[in-house]
Parts: structure tokens; C-alpha cells; sequence
């Protein structure tokens, strides 16, 4: 495959790469530039953290599950190329000398790389920013420091002015750039593997050692990324990110936003889509119990013929979605409604972590009466799932006590969960069962809601 990207302020043109090269591995390999590490080589620790700019601005990304043709048209900076061309080191390289940042070092590259990508779009939300970045041996309060006096200093301006590669440069041959592109393309090869933020694919590579055969990457379908509004929905073209879903939709739902502010992390985020997250139909999934909680459509395309559910219908049993040969997800539709959501996101670790349990509970409330609620869950059963039966408990009686315990027995009957290497079997049902609890206790003022005390 070919394709063009810029590196460090220098263009680079690539003939006949095998598609699933790592970033990582071809800086390192290729280009002899050691500053970007391979630590887990999964998307956990940050050590590759490289920035990606394009139109949209910066973005921190994981380079070892970052394969070369997602690069297309974009400017990839790493360690070696953030210092401004008179040397001047970066704030956050000066602060991280400054304030003792650095012991072994073997985090460094990455922690500065993610430092610099929030200090070039402006966040100053540090422990955010710095939840996918792992150190052993300096400890993270003398990173904070780093990043809180770094913060102080404007940004250099040889970032605010990367070149892009000239449009004639900007594509990897022979994958689309349109949807309808896309869907001819995948009609005529259905055996390929889509590619779309590869957080999930990239594994695959890294950790699964799999050859993919055939791929077709989605990143150059922009008109598949980005959530346009109507008066009655929010309609999500499956390539938008989760860092994009959590940004225009947590004024609206706060608590999901919370909740994705949870989900990996700044990294991750800003590569996963969430018409990846749906179609791989993982059961421990955050992204599918909140969307169908909140009632959502799942649009799918082969070729020219489109179909669309709801989304729960798509997940028809483990491992086995809705969908045919050559059909993709091109959509998800939200319906606009008033804000009842009680998202709750259980895991071992705040951050960067997988759910036990994913609740997401959406508890309208009509004269003290539930109306229609919609409770979903992922991590209780092979699928992401509704509780028709808790639901049938709660839909029409008083907003009591009484009425939330004979729903949180009744989830019993709902679910038969598993135990495995993330929680036990009766502590993923009791977690369930507390989130309705809990979601009580939020709507009666009985009780401090944690989630809120923490964020
Ligand atoms: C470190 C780390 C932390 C993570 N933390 C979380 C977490 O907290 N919560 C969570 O839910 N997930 C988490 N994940 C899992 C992962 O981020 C998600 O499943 C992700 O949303 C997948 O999206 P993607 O765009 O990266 O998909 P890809 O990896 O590109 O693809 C995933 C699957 O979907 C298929 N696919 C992609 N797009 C389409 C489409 N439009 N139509 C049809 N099929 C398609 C692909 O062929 C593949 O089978 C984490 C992953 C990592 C590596
Ligand atoms: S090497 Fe750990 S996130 Fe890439
Ligand atoms: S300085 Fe040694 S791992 Fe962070």
C-alpha cells in the first residue's frame, strides 16, 4: 500500500507498505528513531505516544497500534522532533528537567508527548490528559508539577504551523474516500477486515501475531466521522471518535460523559471509533449499554440498500451481530430527549480500564411514577443487554424504595452473568443491583451521588 504523511517537518512517501506496520515499529526499525518506546505494545502505557495533527488540530495517539496508512495526509511529531528547529527545548521538556520529572526515563518520550499534545490544545486538565501513561519509578507528582508549570507558557509556535502534505499527497492508494466508496469496495472484497481506529485491530497484530489478509481502512471516509444535530437526533457516522461522542454529547447527558471520560484513555479515545466499539460487539463494551439505554438506531450499509434497528437487536449472541457480508455500520442515531441517564462504569482501576460491569440506566420520571425506562448493561451476559424484566418492575410504579428493591431482585431473573478474571459472578449481580440502587438515592437526594463528589 502506499501513502504519504509528513514526519518531524519532513515529508515522507511510502510504496508498497505492508498496511499493517505499526508506526512504533517503523520509527523504530525504519528510521532509527529510538525516543518512541515499546512498552506493552496494547495501547496501555503510553511509552509510543507520538502527536498526529491534521485540519482538526493535535491529537495524542498510541504508535503501536497505529498502523501506517491511518498517517494519511497528517503530521506525525515524535520526542525527536518537538524541540523548536533552534533547539529550544518545549515547555513541557524544560519543566519536566525543572521539577525531577524523569528517573529512568523509559516513560518520558511518551509523558512528554502526551504533555505537549494537551499543552498545544490547551487542556489543563492533567490527571485527564495523563491517565494513559504509566511510570514506575519517578511517581506522577513531579509529572503534575512538570505539566502545571508547563502550562504557564504559551505554546511554541513551530506546532501551531505543521505542514500538511499537499493534497495531491494526501490519500493511501487504493482505499476509499467516501462512504459510497467504501461500500463498493467491501461489497466486492466482503473477506476484508475494516479498519477503523484499530484499537481493537491493532491487538490483533501486536499481541494475536495475526496476518489480516485483505484490509480496508475507513480513516480517509470523512464524510463516515462527525455527529450532525436535528431537531429531534443526534445522528453519529460511525468513525467519529469517542473522545468526539464525549464532547458534544456530555453537555446533554453529563453522566455519560463521565462515564467516557473513564473509558482507556486520552489516547485510546482520541483513535477509537464508535462504530468500532458496536461492531465488534464486545459484551464488556461501555459504548453500546449507553447508547441503547438512551434508545438508539444502528444504521447498516451494503452497497447502495441501508438498513437500521435498534441497537439492541444487533447483538444477536456472543460474538454474532447483525450483520451480513459487506455490510458495515455507517450510523448511529440518538433521539434527543430529556436528561434521565445514570451511567455507572465498574472496573478495577478508575482509569484505563476495562468495565466488570457497564450500567446505564435511563429512569424517566412522570408523577413520581417511572415512565418508559430503558435499562442496559454490558458485562452481564454475552451481549450488551437490556433488563426487560427489572424494566417491566420499575415502568409505572412510584418512584420508591419498595419499587427499586423488587427491580433489583427481579435484574436476578434478567441475568446469569460469569465469572471470570474481572469479578466474580455474584459481584457483577450485586454491582448491578446497587447501580439501580444508587440511581435512587441520586434522584431521591437521599444520598451523595460519588460520581459527581469525584469529578
Ligand atoms: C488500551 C485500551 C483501552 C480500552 N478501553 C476501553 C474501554 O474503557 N471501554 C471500551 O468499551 N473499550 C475499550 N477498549 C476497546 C476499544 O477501544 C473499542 O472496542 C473501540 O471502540 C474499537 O473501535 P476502533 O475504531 O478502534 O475499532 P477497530 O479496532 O478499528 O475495529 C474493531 C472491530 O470493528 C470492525 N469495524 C470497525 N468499524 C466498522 C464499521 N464502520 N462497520 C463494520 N465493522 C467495523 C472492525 O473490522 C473490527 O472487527 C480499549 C482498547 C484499548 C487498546
Ligand atoms: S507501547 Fe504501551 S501504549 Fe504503546
Ligand atoms: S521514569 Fe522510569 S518509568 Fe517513568
Amino acid at each position: 500500500m502506499d501513502v504519504s504523511f509528513m514526519l518531524n517537518g519532513s515529508p515522507v512517501t511510502l510504496t508498497d507498505t505492508a498496511p499493517t506496520t505499526t508506526l512504533l515499529d517503523w520509527l523504530r526499525d525504519a528510521r532509527g528513531l529510538n525516543g518512541t518506546k515499546e512498552g506493552c505494545n496494547e495501547g496501555d502505557c503510553g511509552a509510543c505516544t507520538v502527536m498526529v495533527t491534521d485540519d482538526n488540530g493535535a491529537l495524542p495517539l498510541n504508535a503501536c497500534i497505529l498502523f501506517l496508512p491511518q498517517l494519511a495526509g497528517k503530521h506525525v511529531t515524535t520526542v525527536e522532533g518537538l524541540a523548536a528547529p533552534d533547539g529550544t527545548l518545549h515547555p513541557v521538556q524544560d519543566a519536566m528537567v525543572t521539577h525531577h520529572g524523569s528517573q529512568c526515563g523509559f516513560c518520558t518520550p511518551g509523558f512528554v508527548m502526551s504533555m505537549a499534545t494537551a499543552h498545544q490544545r490547551g487542556e489543563k486538565d492533567h490527571d485527564t490528559a495523563l491517565a494513559g501513561n504509566l511510570c514506575r519509578c519517578t511517581g506522577y507528582a513531579p509529572i503534575i508539577r512538570a505539566a502545571e508549570a508547563a502550562a504557564a507558557q504559551p505554546a511554541p509556535p513551530h506546532l501551531g504551523s505543521l505542514a500538511l502534505p499537499a493534497p495531491a499527497m494526501m490519500q493511501a492508494k487504493q482505499q476509499p474516500t467516501t462512504t459510497s466508496e467504501l461500500a463498493t469496495l467491501y461489497a466486492a472484497n466482503p473477506d476484508a477486515t475494516l479498519i477503523a481506529g484499530a484499537t481493537d485491530v491493532g491487538l490483533w497484530v501486536t499481541k494475536k501475531m495475526r496476518d489480516l489478509g485483505e484490509v480496508i481502512f475507513l480513516n480517509q471516509c470523512t464524510d463516515l466521522r462527525g455527529i450532525t444535530e436535528t431537531p429531534d437526533h443526534w445522528r453519529i457516522g460511525a468513525m467519529t471518535t469517542i473522545a468526539d461522542v464525549e464532547k458534544t454529547l456530555h453537555p446533554h447527558f453529563p453522566s455519560l460523559g463521565t462515564m467516557l471520560r473513564r473509558y482507556g484513555s486520552a489516547q485510546v479515545r482520541a483513535a477509537a471509533t464508535l462504530g468500532g466499539n458496536i461492531a465488534n460487539g464486545s459484551p464488556i463494551g461501555d459504548g453500546s449499554p449507553a447508547m441503547i439505554a438512551l434508545g438508539a438506531n444502528i444504521h447498516l450499509r451494503m452497497e447502495d440498500e441501508r438498513r437500521d434497528m435498534p441497537l439492541e437487536d444487533f447483538f444477536i449472541a456472543y460474538g454474532k451481530q447483525d450483520r451480513k457480508r459487506g455490510e458495515f455500520v455507517e450510523a448511529i442515531t440518538v433521539p434527543k430527549q430529556a436528561d434521565t441517564l445514570y451511567c455507572n462504569k465498574l472496573s478495577k482501576r478508575f482509569d484505563q480500564d476495562i468495565s466488570a460491569v457497564c450500567g446505564c440506566l435511563n429512569l424517566p420520571i412522570e408523577n413520581n411514577h417511572f415512565g418508559a425506562v430503558r435499562l442496559a448493561f454490558g458485562g452481564m451476559a454475552g451481549t450488551p443487554s437490556r433488563a426487560p424484566l427489572a424494566e417491566a418492575a420499575l415502568s409505572g410504579q412510584p418512584v420508591t424504595l419498595s419499587t427499586v428493591q423488587t427491580a433489583m431482585e427481579t435484574l436476578a431473573e434478567d441475568f446469569t452473568p460469569l465469572s471470570d478474571m474481572r469479578a466474580s459472578a455474584q459481584y457483577r449481580m450485586t454491582a448491578a443491583q446497587n447501580m439501580l440502587l444508587r440511581a435512587y438515592h441520586t434522584i431521591t437526594g437521599t444520598q451523595t451521588d460519588l460520581q459527581e463528589v469525584r469529578a
